[in-house]
């Protein structure tokens, strides 16, 4: 199949579009660097043109107020094409728990993204997954200085990129599946304990504080994050993934 992948240049995109390859299909990489901008909507009827599958694999800017606006008009210009173009399965790639932290602008726009896939025009398939492995540096960026990283006990159940990348080119070359899967890492953790693993493995002699307050993850509560029922657990460990 052609399997065009928007974003395909991505963190999870690059994966997606090389394990797509491998499996015989021609997975076609769209993003500004090749043309294609899905908020203009310029290159993107030509780069879906022949393309029996669309995964959608952008991500907005900034996880602040900006963001509903950034996923409301992408979808708008993707499903539009995608109908013009006849592709026959659009994929997204959303957060599991997303719909359970309603303060968190990012995850409200993630939700909107899901919602205009689901009434639009296109068969599709949400795939929902946890927190990356990759993303714990950046959370921890935002609320550290030299001595003391700041973060909640929010409870996790990250997964590494290469598995969510699987999982997604799983779907996109199966069936539209009309709804959602959920994947999940095989492990829970609170978030303040996964960062003083991910520091101790790096030789990071700086020493986590749990603060209720500190950075996106403190408005996610209970077991929002945590995998839901039927979901698809992972194989990647958090030290399996900091020692490859
Ligand atoms: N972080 C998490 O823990 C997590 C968990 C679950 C789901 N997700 C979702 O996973 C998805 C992918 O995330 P990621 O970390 O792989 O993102 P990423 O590394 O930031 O990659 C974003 C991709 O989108 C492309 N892009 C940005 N603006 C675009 C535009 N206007 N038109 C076309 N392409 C555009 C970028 O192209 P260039 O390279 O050319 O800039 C890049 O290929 C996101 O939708 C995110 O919500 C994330």
């Amino acid at each position: 199949m052609r399997i065009a992948v928007v974003g395909g240049t991505g963190l999870i995109g690059s994966k997606v579009v090389r394990i797509l390859d491998a499996n015989g299909h021609d997975a076609v990489p769209l993003s500004p660097s090749t043309g294609v901008d899905l908020l203009s909507g310029q290159g993107l009827l030509e780069g879906l043109k022949g393309a029996d599958v669309v995964v959608n694999l952008t991500n907005s800017p900034t996880f602040d107020e900006a963001s509903p606006a950034f996923f409301q008009t992408t979808m708008d210009n993707l499903l539009e094409a995608a109908e013009d173009a006849g592709v026959g399965h659009a994929v997204i790639l959303s957060i599991v728990g997303a719909e359970l932290v309603p303060d968190l602008v990012y995850y409200r726009a993630k939700v909107l993204q899901e919602d205009i896939l689901k009434a639009g025009p296109v068969p599709y398939s949400i795939v929902r997954a946890t927190q990356f492995f990759e993303f714990i540096d950046a959370a921890m960026s935002w609320t550290s200085d030299e001595t003391t990283v700041r973060l909640p006990a929010t409870l996790v159940q990250p997964m590494s990129a290469q598995d969510v990348a699987q999982a997604v080119a799983d779907v996109s070359m199966g069936a539209p599946l009309r709804g959602t899967r959920d994947i999940a890492g095989p492990e829970v953790f609170t978030l303040d304990e996964l960062g003083r693993i991910a520091l101790a493995a790096k030789g990071d002699e700086r020493t986590v504080v749990v603060d209720s307050s500190a950075g996106l993850f403190a408005a996610a509560s209970g077991e929002a994050l945590i995998a839901k029922e039927g979901a698809v657990i992972a194989p990647t460990t958090f030290r399996d993934w900091l020692a490859g």
